[in-house]
């Protein structure tokens, strides 16, 4: 079985396929490990407080927030998602935090900015990039809609490097291309990132790589792994008894103490000539 990157079609999943992803990327936001690598480049973005930001393929609202509570911050976020149902859940989920006076949601097409030429200060992309086909055209938006000498962030995995070890290797490798192949559309695309930003116009100016492997026990992972369990079938990527056997494997190797699963993060800061 096959099936396109489920992120790239949030407009027509089903309300509890989305309800899944929401809980998802607020447990992974409020996960330590993927926490730090958010702050550690939205500090060397080194955003004004007045600033004005955009956050592309928002989901939950996620990063928005993040920058909207920072202390000192008076300026404003927009984000924008291709989901009406993510866009719903971020707008509820500002409120919730006392930031939605600060922070706007629309829903959208990356591709297409609805926003004029130059007017964002600052505009951030995480764990988006790798869903969006036509990666470029979403870097020569944002690169339109950056004031000259503004700052664009990428943030994403390098799914080429994604895998979660199983006794029988073959169906390890099976296993992890169809999951690859089901949640991004483009699992090399941090290793053509320098290039593609070049290509739009923007000067490389910073980046940042990590490895996010758990071994012998997983937390990280097995949050991923369950969430994927249930989206994987509604997808249709596996049936649903393919990915309860190949989560209870994985589950069942970290209850064991020899559970391995590994993906590399990388964030790319590029600035527009002024
Ligand atoms: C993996 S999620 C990341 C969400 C959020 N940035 C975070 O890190 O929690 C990818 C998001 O990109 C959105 N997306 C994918 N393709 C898009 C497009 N062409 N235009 C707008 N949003 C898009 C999806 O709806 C989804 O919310």
């Amino acid at each position: 079985m096959t099936a396109a990157d489920l992120f790239a079609r949030t407009d027509r999943l089903d309300s509890d396929t989305l309800d899944a992803l929401v809980a998802r990327f607020e447990a992974r936001g409020r996960h330590p490990a993927f926490a730090n690598m958010l702050n550690e480049y939205l500090d060397a973005m080194q955003i004004a407080p007045a600033a004005n930001v955009l956050d592309i393929g928002c989901g939950t609202g996620l990063v928005a927030r993040v920058i909207a509570r920072h202390s000192g911050f008076a300026g404003s976020v927009a984000g924008i998602d291709l989901s009406p149902h993510l866009v719903a859940a971020a707008t509820r989920l500002a409120d919730e935090e006392g930031v939605g006076a600060r922070v706007t949601f629309q829903r959208g097409d990356v591709r297409q900015l609805p926003f004029a030429d130059a007017s964002f200060d600052a505009v951030v992309a995480h764990t988006l990039m790798s869903h969006v086909p036509g990666p470029l055209a979403v870097l020569q938006e944002a690169a339109r809609v950056l004031r000259p000498g503004a700052t664009l962030a990428v943030f994403d995995g390098d799914y080429a490097s994604l895998t979660f070890d199983q006794p029988d290797e073959a169906q390890a490798q099976a296993d992890d291309a169809v999951l690859v192949r089901a949640v991004v559309a483009n699992p090399r695309l941090m290793g053509q990132m320098p290039r593609l930003l070049r290509a739009a116009g923007l000067e490389l100016q910073a980046s940042f790589s990590h490895v996010l492997a758990e071994v012998g026990t997983a937390n990280f992972w097995l949050s991923a792994i369950e969430t994927f369990r249930r989206v994987l079938p509604q997808g249709g990527a596996m049936s649903a008894a393919h990915a309860d056997a190949w989560a209870a494997r994985l589950r069942a190797a970290s209850d064991d103490g020899v559970f391995f699963g590994r993906c590399n993060y990388h964030a790319f800061l590029a600035r527009k000539p002024a």
